[in-house]
């Protein structure tokens, strides 16, 4: 290989473990903290990897405003009816109650390792462990100066991993499963993006734990705004791909993301709706939510959804519907917000209140105080536009997309089918996930996927444990391994000097280009922002096809030096990724996400034929998806 782009042969590290953590987010995070605890004193051997730098990586890596899940006076049952409500109706609530019972410890950690958390006059410096009051955004969010929130988890993360068994900036390509039994993973293989490395793991299980999808959609923000993005630059599908690959059972892909935002900066909406009590207009100044809001109650389309408080996906709907119907731009009254609440205040804490206004976004979208800067606006002179994003896929935020996982078994009610022994395994035997990864399980945000880690955790020593004696051997060898990694470099090297224009040839393909290719096909015909989040089944079936020859077509992209590597084989985690969107959208004959995506072939939610969840599984050998529909079951009552 050609020294001249830095790819000698790369070395080859090979290590033997027990548990390896995939990822360095808030699920990573809480599982290498909670692991010690019952992995000290029987020689397992641990490792997180994480493709970037864990103080600064995954969702929280700017910073965030609030924490959203903190139970406090809350009941965990409510919890659930409140995510089951948001989530139009169809939710694992075995998987949510569990997260509602365990989150407000990690939160009470958090603030004791420095994290400061906004609290009510009288109770400040009183911690929340101790009955300190926060000061809530909503009724399941608490306000923080969070800017340096990831940077304080993971430092306690690391502390109790020990840095010693944290590799950072290495990107993991693929699981690999047991030669003897191919239901079960076996290995890892990946590669450092700093160093001419490659990096193959053996081990008993491992938490798959790397986020969600961005840049699957064209983004709104191109030219020179392109790579802005409200979902994270880091989180490119790797959680839905591997696990797709290795054969592990998806929940709920179908579901999305689409978030109301600032517009162009993509900053967050919540603390200004909730804390500031921010309200929202047409083009024409109209208050549309009171204007048409009835419209939600039209049970023929909306079912019991839109009769009570409207969720996520169904606020959105009356947002587009103002913005197709030519009512736009939606406008966002900071200033009104502002003026109301400075009314009973003193000069001082106007400035407070203002300096806040700032803060919220400086803490965790910095980018959005860039957008105010540049266009001299200061929220309490000039309203804010407010636009909905491309759509991301994710299963902790607003979303339920991921991976069908076993749950807790003490639920009254619970199927028993929705548990296999350990919690948040998969159907692959020894894969668990958390976070972002788990399906059918939204609003856990940061604290709830942390939360989720520490469960995993828990039981992934449990798993190591009872399969002391069990080898680890990998279905792939290390040489092929190795070409299958690497096969974007060799791409590149076999074929560099056939024209004189490095970027234009006709055996490779860049990944900057294979990516443009990926978001037009997505955003034309699977709902993207380009025909209104609309589509159906004729399109759907065009974007089959146009998908399945960019899966082939992905073999020949290039990498013409270690960054492009990590693009390449990020495309191709999004590829997956956004096919099992496509396939679930195609098999869900209903719209039940209206604001999310519609059907337009079936534009209504159907509770009798479609109220379950839809599972899929790919087959690596095949390229075949096989889709199935599976039974919903309430176990809290309404
Ligand atoms: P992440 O925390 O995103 O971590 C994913 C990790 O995987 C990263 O470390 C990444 O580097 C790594 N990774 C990815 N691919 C690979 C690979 N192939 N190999 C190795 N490593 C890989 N929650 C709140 O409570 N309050 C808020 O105000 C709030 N605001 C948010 C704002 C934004 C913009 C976003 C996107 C999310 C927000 N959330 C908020 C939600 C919260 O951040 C997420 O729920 C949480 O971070 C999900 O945890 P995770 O571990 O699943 O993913
Ligand atoms: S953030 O996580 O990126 O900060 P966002 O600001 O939208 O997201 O939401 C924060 C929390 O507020 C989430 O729990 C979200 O569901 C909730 N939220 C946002 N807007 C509203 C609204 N208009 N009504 C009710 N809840 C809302």
């Amino acid at each position: 290989m050609s020294e001249q782009y830095g790819f000698g042969n790369p070395e080859v590290i090979e290590e033997e473990l027990d548990i390896l953590i995939i990822g360095g987010g808030m699920a990573a995070c809480g599982a290498a903290f909670e692991i010690q605890r019952w992995a000290e004193g029987t020689g397992l051997k641990v490792k997180l990897v994480d493709k970037a730098a864990m103080s600064r990586s995954g969702a929280v890596a700017m910073g965030l405003s609030a924490i959203n899940t903190y139970m406090g006076e809350n009941d965990p049952a409510d919890y659930v009816r409140y995510v089951r409500s948001d989530l139009m109706g169809i939710v694992r609530e075995d998987l949510v109650y569990d997260v509602g019972r365990h989150v407000d410890d990690s939160v009470h950690n958090f603030e004791e390792w420095g994290l400061p958390v906004w609290k009510q006059p009288g109770d400040e410096g009183k911690p929340l462990r101790d009955g300190g009051k926060p000061v809530r955004s909503g009724k399941w969010q608490i306000m923080i100066n969070g800017e340096s929130y990831k940077w304080i988890v993971a430092e306690a993360a690391k502390k109790a991993l020990g840095q010693d068994r944290i590799q950072e900036r290495v990107f993991i390509v693929r699981l690999v499963t047991d030669k003897n039994d191919p239901n079960r993973v076996a290995g890892a293989a990946g590669f450092s993006v700093r160093e001419h490395k490659l990096y193959i793991y053996r081990f008993k299980c491992c938490l798959l734990v790397c986020g969600g999808a961005v840049n699957v959609f064209r983004p709104r923000s191109v030219g020179e705004g392109t790579g802005r993005a409200w979902y994270p630059v880091w989180n490119a599908g790797s959680t839905y791909a591997m696990a797709a690959e290795c054969g592990a059972e998806l929940t709920m892909m179908e579901n999305r993301f689409v978030p109301a935002r600032f517009k162009d900066g993509y900053g967050p909406v919540g603390a200004w709706f909730l804390l500031f009590k921010a309200k929202v207009a047409n083009g024409m100044g109209e208050d549309y939510g009171t204007l048409r809001g009835a419209e939600l109650k039209d049970a023929k389309r909306f079912g019991k959804y839109g009769q009570g408080v409207p969720g996520t996906c169904l606020r959105n709907h009356l947002m587009l519907n103002e913005m197709k119907e030519g009512r736009g731009p939606i406008i966002m009254d900071t200033v009104t917000a502002m003026k109301n609440l400075a009314a009973k205040m003193t000069p001082k804490e106007v400035k407070h209140l203002e300096a806040e206004a700032w803060e919220d976004f400086l803490d965790m979208t910095i980018s959005q105080c860039g957008i105010w800067a540049g266009e001299n606006i200061e929220p309490d002179k000039q309203p804010s536009e407010i636009m909905p994003t491309e759509p991301y896929l994710l299963g902790s935020h607003a979303g339920c997309a991921g991976i069908w996982v076993s749950g807790p078994t003490d639920l009254p009610g619970t199927p028993k089918e929705w548990s296999w022994g350990y919690n948040r395994m998969t159907t692959v035997k020894g894969l668990f996930t958390a976070g972002d990864g788990v399906g059918a399980s939204g609003h856990k945000f940061s604290s709830g996927s942390f939360t989720e880690g520490r469960i995993a955790a828990k039981a992934m020593v449990k798993f190591a444990l009872d399969n002391k004696d069990w080898k680890p051997e990998m279905l792939r060898s290390k040489d092929e391994l190795v070409e299958e990694v690497y096969r974007p470099v060799k791409n590149f090297l076999q074929h560099k000097d056939y024209t004189t224009a490095i970027d234009v040839n006709p055996h490779y393909i860049t990944p900057k280009m294979l990516q443009f290719r990926l978001q037009k096909i997505m955003d034309e015909y699977v709902a993207g922002v380009a025909t209104w989040y609309q589509t159906n089944a004729k399109m759907l079936e065009m974007a089959e096809k146009k998908l399945v020859m960019i899966r082939e077509d992905a073999q020949k992209m290039r990498a013409k030096d270690l960054h492009e590597l990590l693009r390449a084989w990020e495309n191709y985690h999004r590829i997956l990724a956004a096919e099992a969107h496509m396939r679930h959208i195609q098999y869900r004959q209903e719209t039940r996400y209206p604001g999310y995506y519609y059907r337009t072939d079936y534009n209504y939610i159907d509770d009798e034929n479609w109220k379950c969840f839809v599972n899929s599984r790919y087959d690596r050998d095949t390229g075949a998806w096989e889709l199935k529909k599976v039974p919903h079951k309430q176990l809290i009552k309404d």
